[in-house]
């Protein structure tokens, strides 16, 4: 387990605060400069990294190499002051104690949807945080009393490997499930660690279903029998995490869905290829799924320090409005570690910003869930 505050998060990723793109009006980013220097988000443990060892501080000044790089020069320019020299002033804490009472509203138990919400979790760039994306807000919603459902549908196998779940080429899987008709209770099976969330795991085994899929009948649709013929209503929400393609996993996934929620990551060409993926949500809505809808946007991998993280933000929001999370997940090294313990960062470091960013990006999900249903 990590010993170390979010503060050190800065460490190797350069020392510059980037607060002034962060995107307006939004509750989850500090105006002052006392927040997590590879963020721009405000922590939740006083002193913005107190506590850190001076050695770690130290040694989290801008390497050479960094220092080179246009986008850390033009932060730099931007940044007119260090965290590092920021005391905490009673604007920093009261924004801290703002920010504690905004997330999760203060709740320990989110509202649950009328019925069950199944969410495809989707966007066929690679790496763009799905899995992330996916295993954080499962857990967040868990850990907020409400019953979770996790369906690996990457060959990968990431989300399972985050959640702890075993998953070797033996373990009765999603595969099972899409070409051999196993019912999905045969498959699912508990986190460990977090009490209400569950995962159907992906083996290997999967990568071999795109292809077997094609002479299957119903091949589209094998997703939503197996979800039809479970009893899903004990779950709260069933998210589905895809593989990086628009193959027939992931229609599978759109086909079984009445939400979509897309993740983008805040970087150049984030927004490159996501024309297909409508025009596939069209298509699956026209032919095998007219519930759909893409009902969530998050962006993910914020670098508060970037002028061109700002820019993708505000772009998405203009071109989808209130679909887009108000919440943005911030680049954070601990959420990038988390799935080598087997966990996600919501238990790994539940004090760091990805994981506080995290937690109200899945009360935001959870409340508009409950809202609208009124
Ligand atoms: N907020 C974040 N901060 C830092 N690293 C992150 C963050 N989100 C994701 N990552 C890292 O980026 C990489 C890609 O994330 P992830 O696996 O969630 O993307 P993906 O879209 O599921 O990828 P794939 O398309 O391969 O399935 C991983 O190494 C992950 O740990
Ligand atoms: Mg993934």
């Amino acid at each position: 387990m990590p010993t170390e505050t979010d503060g050190t998060e800065s460490s190797g990723q350069g020392g510059a605060e980037g607060g002034a793109g962060a995107p307006s009006g939004h509750a989850s980013w500090g105006a002052t400069t006392s927040g997590t220097a590879e963020t721009g988000y405000v922590p939740t443990t006083a002193g913005g990294g107190a506590g850190t060892s001076p050695g770690r501080r130290g040694s989290s000044r801008r390497p050479a190499a960094q220092a080179d790089s246009e986008l850390v020069r033009e932060a730099l320019q931007n940044a007119p002051v260090s965290r590092e020299t920021s005391p905490a002033t009673p604007v920093a804490e009261a924004a801290r104690a703002a920010l504690r009472a905004t997330s999760g509203r203060g709740e320990q138990q989110w509202p649950a949807p009328p019925d069950c919400r199944v969410i495809t979790i989707a966007n066929q760039k690679g790496g763009v945080g799905k899995t992330t994306t996916s295993v954080n807000l499962a857990a967040s919603l868990a850990m907020h009393g409400l019953q979770v459902l996790v369906v690996d549908l990457d060959p990968q196998g990431n989300a399972s490997t985050a959640l702890g779940i075993d998953h070797h080429a033996d373990v009765p899987s999603i595969y099972d499930v899409l070409i051999e008709d196993r019912p999905l209770a045969d498959i699912v099976v508990a986190a460990p660690d977090i009490p209400n969330l569950y995962c159907a795991p992906a083996t290997l085994h999967l990568a071999g279903a795109e292809i077997e899929l094609v002479s299957k009948v119903a091949r589209e649709s094998r997703l939503r029998r197996a979800l039809d013929g479970y009893d899903k209503e004990r779950f709260d929400y069933v998210l589905i995490d895809c593989p990086p393609s628009l193959g027939l996993l992931t229609v599978n996934a759109l086909v079984g869905a009445e939400e979509l929620l897309i993740p983008i990551q805040c970087e150049y060409y984030a927004l490159e290829g996501l024309g297909q993926l409508l025009r596939t949500v069209d298509l699956v809505k026209s032919h095998l799924n007219p519930i759909l809808e893409v009902t969530t946007i998050l962006l993910t991998m914020y670098d508060a320090r970037t002028r061109l993280a700002a820019q993708v933000a505000d772009e998405v929001r203009e071109h989808f409005g209130n679909v887009v999370l108000g919440t943005v997940i911030p680049r954070s090294v601990r959420v990038s570690e988390a799935p080598s313990y087997g966990q996600s960062v919501m238990t790994y470091d539940p004090g760091s910003s990805g994981a506080l960013a995290y937690s109200e990006a899945a009360s935001e999900l959870a409340h508009r869930g409950a809202e609208e249903s009124r």
